[in-house]
C-alpha cells in the first residue's frame, strides 16, 4: 500500500520568526498523525531556519524550485547541490506558477526534474490544466503532455524516486477545489498512462492532489483510491489547519 504524503508549499510567504513559529507548532501537534510522510517547502532563504527547527523531526523539508544547472554563471539561481547541503530531501518542479509566471516549458521542467534526481532530491512534479483547457476538454491532453516530457527525458524508472502532484490551475488559491470525483479521474488517468510503460512503478507512485485543499475537504479527497495525499498551499501556513490535513491523510 502506498504511504500517504502531505507536502506544504509555503510559496513566497514568511520571514524567519514566522517560519520558526510555524514549524514548531506543526512539530508539537504531530502526535496524532500516524503514517503520513510530511514535507514542508519554504522559500529558499527560510530553509536554514526550518532545517534547524526540524533536525531530528519526522518532518522533512524541501524547496519550491531549483536550477537545471549544476553550478556556474547563473545569477540568482540555486542548485540542487546547494539544497542538499541544507538538508533538503524534496523539491517541487513544474509548479503551475513557475510554468505560467516564469515561462517554464515542459522541457525546462523535465531538465529540472533530472537535475533534482541527479543529486538525490525527490522531485515533486506538478502537472495540471488551466480553466480554459478544462473547458475545452483538454485536461488529459495537457496532463499527458506535461508527464510525457518528463518521462521521455528521465525514463519511467525515474518515477520510483519521484512524487506527482496533480494541481488543476483553476483550483489553486481560488477556493474552488476539484470535486473528489474530478480529481480521482485525472489521478487514475495519470497512473494508467504510466502503467502502460511500467505497471509496478505506476502502482507504487504517490500522486498528490493540490488546489484549495483544507481540513474541511481533505478527507473526501484522500479517500479516493488514486489520491495519495496533498500538496497544500495556503492552508500549509496555518499549523492547526495543516495538521488537520495531515491527520486526514492518515
Ligand atoms: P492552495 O492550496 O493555496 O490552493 O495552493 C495549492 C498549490 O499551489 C500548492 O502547490
Amino acid at each position: 500500500m502506498r504511504r500517504p504524503m502531505v507536502a506544504g508549499n509555503w510559496k513566497m510567504n514568511g520571514i524567519q520568526a514566522e517560519a520558526a513559529a510555524l514549524v514548531s507548532r506543526i512539530e508539537q501537534g504531530l502526535g496524532e498523525v500516524r503514517r503520513a510522510e510530511l514535507v514542508v517547502c519554504p522559500p529558499f532563504v527560510l530553509i536554514p531556519v526550518v532545517a534547524e527547527w526540524l533536525s531530528g523531526s519526522r518532518i522533512a523539508w524541501g524547496a519550491q524550485n531549483l536550477s537545471a544547472h549544476k553550478s556556474g554563471a547563473y545569477t540568482g539561481e540555486i542548485s540542487g547541490t546547494m539544497l542538499r547541503d541544507f538538508g533538503c530531501s524534496h523539491v517541487i518542479v513544474g509548479h503551475s506558477e513557475r510554468r505560467a509566471l516564469y515561462a517554464e516549458s515542459d522541457m525546462a521542467v523535465a531538465e529540472k526534474f533530472r537535475a533534482a534526481q541527479n543529486v538525490g532530491l525527490v522531485p515533486i512534479l506538478c502537472v495540471g490544466e488551466t480553466l480554459a483547457e478544462r473547458e475545452a476538454n483538454e485536461t488529459e491532453v495537457v496532463v499527458a503532455r506535461q508527464l510525457d516530457a518528463v518521462v521521455g527525458m528521465a525514463g519511467i524508472a525515474a518515477m520510483d524516486n519521484a512524487v506527482i502532484a496533480y494541481e488543476p490551475v483553476w483550483a489553486i488559491g481560488t477556493g474552488k477545489t476539484a470535486t473528489p470525483e474530478q480529481a480521482q479521474s485525472v489521478h487514475a488517468f495519470i497512473r494508467a498512462r504510466l502503467a502502460q510503460l511500467n505497471a509496478t512503478v505506476a502502482e507504487r507512485l504517490r500522486i498528490l492532489y493540490g488546489g484549495s485543499v483544507k481540513a474541511a475537504n481533505a478527507q473526501q479527497l484522500f479517500r479516493q483510491s488514486d489520491i495519495d495525499g496533498g500538496l497544500i498551499g495556503g492552508a500549509s501556513l496555518d499549523a492547526q489547519e495543516f495538521l488537520a490535513i495531515c491527520r486526514a491523510a492518515g
